[in-house]
């Protein structure tokens, strides 16, 4: 009797499959991820769609634009797959999975009919079985389906993945935020915060350093509240880079409320852990950084970035502002400007405020109108810009050159 994964195997086996990646650097693992349990079961990956008879779509729902991007590409790929399906008769499904799909649930269905599945972010083991049984029964009756309730992934899922001769990889720390930042839609897309154990963590490290990884990311929407019994951020830190045949490694994402001198000195000191820092500030106007849930003030990121200065000789600083949060006044655009004029971050990722469904912000007028966010968009930008060229280092001097 052969067991579930064999089956699977025996069903698709050489079907082709084409997955496109959405949003931030953890879509980009968990598409790593489907592609390790696709490939195990006996995917074969393309690069075009129009190659593909499974083609998987990894959502973004951090911002509308974001949103607006995919709903626009689901057709087009469609259009692809049957042209391909009249001439050879293949399978044709689309899967969307990701955020959206934790954001939209079965509503996916009515937005866009050419989806045949729909896979939230603490679900995507399931996807394989999913899969099999839509082939199953193709012809049968029309069927979709959609998982949306996990709460944990199971631990097997970092496991047992390919590398591809790949140097560097991602690994997950942490899974969801419950920091619920009054802008974001992540809690509500990725669920409460839970940690994986740090024995797990190191595990997958090693597998990935067997395979030739020498340079690894750890991942997290907020890695400085990571706990795992008596081990926190720091102290994973340390276990980190200790690890043989690792040379280099950072991390991802950090909060200012969580993040300690002892995180800085851990910086400063492991040889292998990149002398690097982003720490989203969202806005320099202590008002608004309040409307947002943050937790700090903008006296207390200035001082938290100048030890940082003081401690890592050197350490590269970058950092995430949100314009245009309802109500926020020239004044407060403008004491967000004169922070990043103090900070002087090497660099900046400025996004315009766009309104989240579930997000406490939501209940507030989006009042800040378009033609403003647009005209503070370019100011900012231009600063930054002016800031991080100031801080390039330039390969050489002005007076050595001939
Ligand atoms: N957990 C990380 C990443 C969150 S999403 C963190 O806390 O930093 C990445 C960035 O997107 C955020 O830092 C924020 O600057 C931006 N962002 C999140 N929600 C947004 C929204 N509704 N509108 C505009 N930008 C948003
Ligand atoms: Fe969103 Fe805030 Fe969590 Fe970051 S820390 S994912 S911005 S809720
Ligand atoms: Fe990442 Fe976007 Fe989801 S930023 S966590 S893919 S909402």
């Amino acid at each position: 009797m052969p067991d579930k994964k064999d089956k699977t195997k025996n069903e698709t086996k050489g079907l082709r499959l084409y997955i496109r990646t959405f949003g931030c650097q953890m879509n980009i693992r968990d598409s790593e991820l489907v592609c390790g349990l696709l490939g195990n079961a006996g995917y074969k990956m393309v690069e075009e769609p129009q190659d593909a008879g499974v083609i998987i779509i990894n959502t973004c729902s951090v911002r509308q634009h974001a949103e607006d991007r995919v709903w626009s590409v689901i057709g087009a790929y469609k259009k692809e797959q049957l042209k391909r399906k009249g001439k050879l008769g293949e399978i044709s499904i689309i899967g969307l999975i990701g955020c959206m799909a934790q954001n939209y649930k079965e509503q996916v269905f009515e937005k866009s009919p050419d989806v045949d599945f729909v896979v939230g972010p603490a679900d995507i083991h399931k996807i394989p079985d999913i899969i099999d049984t839509l082939i199953k029964n193709k012809g049968l009756f029309e069927k979709k389906i959609w998982e949306t309730d996990g709460l944990k992934r199971p631990e097997h899922i970092y496991h047992d993945i390919g590398y591809d001769s790949k140097k560097h990889t991602y690994v997950v720390i942490s899974e969801g935020c419950s920091n619920f930042c009054s802008y974001c839609v992540v809690p509500f897309v990725r669920g409460a915060l839970r940690h994986r154990s740090h024995k797990n963590i190191i595990k997958e490290i090693n597998e990935a350093l067997d395979k030739g990884v020498t340079s690894v990311t750890l991942l997290g929407q907020n890695v400085n509240s990571y706990q795992d019994g008596a081990v926190d951020f720091v102290k994973l830190l340390e276990l980190v880079n200790s690890l043989k045949g690792l040379k280099e490694f950072n991390f991802l994402t950090s909060h200012p409320k969580d993040t300690t001198t002892d995180l800085f000195k851990a910086i400063a000191s492991l040889g292998k852990l990149k002398k690097e820092l982003h720490l989203p500030l969202q806005s320099g106007s202590d008002r608004i950084l309040k409307l947002m849930n943050r937790g700090y003030t903008s006296k207390y990121y200035l001082n938290l970035t100048q030890n940082y200065r003081k401690i890592v000789k050197n350490g590269l600083l970058s950092s995430d502002v949100i314009l245009g949060f309802p109500s926020e006044s020239e004044a407060d655009f403008k004491d967000t400007l004169n922070l990043l004029k103090q900070i002087k971050f090497n660099a900046a990722y400025i996004f315009k405020y766009s309104p989240r469904p579930q997000t406490k912000a939501m209940a507030l007028p989006d009042d800040v109108s378009k033609a403003e966010k647009e005209g503070r968009h370019k100011t900012i930008l231009d600063l930054q810009r002016a800031i991080s060229k100031s801080k390039v280092i330039p390969q050489k001097s002005p007076l050595n050159a001939k």
